[in-house]
């Protein structure tokens, strides 16, 4: 049993559980799956696994995007990338809702499966029916060699490396890297955006690794801050645009590991319901970085201030005027928007982990949940 102790230990490098040395490695993994990719001086994506199916992307005119969980989370950013900038219409559909509605689906249409396993049986069903009808079928995947890859027709991996926590973390930012990746390939293909912007995206993408690494300054920080909230019952989560899916996945995160009951939602939408919960006692996290929704976001702030409610913003590193309004700021360096999620996901990442650490929860197997589902 000593010798089974110690072997956790070094497979967990180090780290007090898997789930942080996850988060910890997540330069290391985005990198991984830009490698062979990306070509910044030319200005070129290369994408090997989907690379036959060019004509059919070049031509698509409606992606779906089919998982669940996380991956559907990151489904929702890759809707935002691929519409901005290879101006396809994208649908991002939970795989249990559309096996069971009789979807329109047809030879025309693409339909892009995420899932971290490859195994989720209501992701694996999707796709059966998406095939039955003629559609093209991608798989983005992290599991090498697992059922998913082997049922689409053409696919890109994520190369994250084998995920242990239950809780998904780096399997994330690298579906959200491959879908970035995806965007601009089909980009380049549609030439819906130019050299010299590809040239200047892709410059700013290689950096993302650093970057990523430069959020883990402010984990000591992070970990004050869940000093605070760890007994709180409910949390908010607001972001806008892209924004708007990495608060869908901070909320995912804290109630999966610390049960805390939590909320992700656009900020826009919180005068819609969400307002009325908010009082002394309701913490509320915003992505509130320098972007073009920024003013819209501090007016929110400001709505939720006024209910005294407490304020946890994710601001660009530097940012007086929102500090200046909020209870707690966590700095995130300045990208370009398009890659804000691969940033932002991971201060949220840390604030659930410690949370759950310090209210002693099972972080790597929380109750009742599974690394993959593979039942319906
Ligand atoms: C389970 C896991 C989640 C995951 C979801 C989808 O619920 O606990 O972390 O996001 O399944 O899994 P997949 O392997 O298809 O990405």
């Amino acid at each position: 049993q000593e010798l089974s102790l110690k072997l956790e230990m070094l497979e967990k490098g180090g780290f007090e559980h898997f789930m942080l040395k996850e988060i910890y490695e997540q330069p290391r993994s985005v990198r991984d799956c830009m490698r062979g990719r990306i070509y910044p001086i030319e200005g070129m994506v290369r994408l090997g696994g989907i690379k036959d199916y060019a004509e059919k992307l070049k031509n698509a005119e409606r992606i779906v995007i089919i998982a669940c969980g996380t991956s559907w989370h990151a489904g929702l950013v890759g809707e935002y990338l691929i519409e901005e900038f290879a101006r396809v219409s994208v649908e991002v559909e939970y795989a249990s809702e559309f096996r069971y509605r009789n979807p329109i689906i047809s030879e025309k249409d693409i339909v892009i499966a995420i899932s971290q396993s490859g195994e989720t049986a209501d992701t694996i069903a999707a796709i059966e029916l998406a095939k039955e009808r003629g559609a093209t079928i991608f798989g983005i995947c992290n599991v090498v060699g697992s059922s998913i890859p082997r049922l689409t027709h053409a696919g890109v991996y994520t190369h994250a490396g084998p995920e242990i926590g239950v809780a998904s973390t780096k399997a994330f930012t690298g579906q959200v890297t491959v879908l970035t990746l995806m965007a601009l390939y089909i980009a380049q293909l549609k030439g819906t955006i130019n050299n010299a912007k590809l040239v200047n995206l892709l410059t700013e993408l290689d950096e993302i690794p650093a970057l990523i690494e430069r959020c883990f300054k402010e984990d000591k920080k992070i970990a004050l801050i869940a000093e605070k909230f760890k007994d709180s019952p409910n949390c908010l989560f607001l972001g806008r645009g892209s924004g708007f899916p990495v608060a869908l996945e901070g909320a995912l995160k804290l109630k999966e590991i610390s049960y805390i009951h939590a909320e992700g939602y656009p900020a826009a939408e919180m005068k819609h319901g969400p307002i009325a919960l908010i009082d002394a006692d309701m913490p509320v996290v915003f992505i509130a970085t320098k972007n073009s929704s920024y003013e819209k976001v501090i007016s929110n702030i400001q709505e939720v201030k006024a209910r005294k409610g407490k304020v946890i913003a994710i601001v660009t590193e530097g940012d007086k005027i929102v500090k200046d309004m909020v209870d707690y700021v966590i700095e995130i360096p300045e990208s370009n928007e398009a890659f804000l999620p691969l940033l932002a996901t991971i201060p949220l990442q840390l604030l659930s982990y410690h949370i759950a650490v310090l209210r002693g929860c099972n972080v790597d197997q929380p109750r009742n949940l599974a690394k993959s589902v593979t039942v319906e």
